[in-house]
């Protein structure tokens, strides 16, 4: 699909699908795909592991910014994707288990944790050619972002897709559990004070509710032909 060099945001809520979509049309326009959730939830995962965020969810926040100096986080290519690691370690699927997600929310609601990322993710993000999923990439990490997309679907949908994706990998999870933990995160993500999820005034909205991922692929290649026309078609 001919498109020139842009960054593609792509935010919205928690289980929308919105790193299988981001994966999915980075891959067919041979962009690189970035998950700002990934580096949110390794920042989580040493935080527990470090006890510097208590079961009750209380942050030491002095612990975390002097974790966060030397925090080396970053993603390995796979050859057809990229995985998470810290330093020599990786850590893709530790940081998908509930016991990270239920964590996840007020660690990122911390402004200290929120400037790491974002200036991990501009580093990354300065190539161009970039596919870049969150809930602030359209907002605040990139606001010049060349075409934006913002994800939303019904939460009761959200919450099987994500039952089912964790059960997949072995979780023992109950609907209910999912449920509650999406409704939760989608009530702090959107009223955190530092970069709340928001739809960006030039963000196209997707509702994929009711779409598989190929209705969502050809969405998206309507999106591309009529936003980037090929001159002289
Ligand atoms: O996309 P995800 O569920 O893996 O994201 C995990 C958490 O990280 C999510 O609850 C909110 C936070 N997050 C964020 O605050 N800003 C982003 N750009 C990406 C994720």
């Amino acid at each position: 699909m001919p498109i020139p060099d842009i960054i593609i945001a792509v935010d919205g809520y928690s289980s929308t699908g919105k790193s299988t979509f981001a994966r999915k049309i980075a891959a067919e326009l041979s962009f690189l795909y970035l998950d700002s959730g990934a580096l949110y939830r390794a920042v989580t995962l040493m935080a527990i592991e470090k006890g510097i965020i208590s079961p009750s969810g209380e942050i030491d926040t002095k612990a975390l910014d002097k974790a966060l100096e030397d925090f080396d986080v970053r993603f390995e290519d796979t050859g057809d994707g990229s995985r998470t690691c810290i330093g020599p370690r990786c850590v893709e699927s530790e940081i998908r288990t509930l016991a990270v997600s239920d964590k996840v929310s007020p660690i990122s609601a911390v402004p200290q944790v929120r400037d790491f990322v974002d200036r991990k993710l501009r580093e990354f993000g300065r190539r161009k050619r970039v596919v870049m999923d969150g809930r602030d990439i359209g907002t605040t990490v990139f606001p010049d972002a060349e075409l934006k997309i913002f994800m939303t679907a019904d939460p009761l949908v959200r919450a099987r897709r994500r039952a089912e994706e964790m059960r997949g990998r072995g979780e023992n999870v109950n609907l209910d559990d999912v449920l509650k933990n999406i409704q939760e995160r989608d009530y702090i993500d959107s009223h955190r004070a530092a970069s709340p999820l928001s739809k960006a005034e030039d963000a196209i909205v997707l509702d994929n509710s009711e779409m598989t991922i190929e209705e969502q692929m050809e969405w998206f290649r309507q999106l591309v032909s009529e936003k980037f026309p090929v001159k002289g078609s």
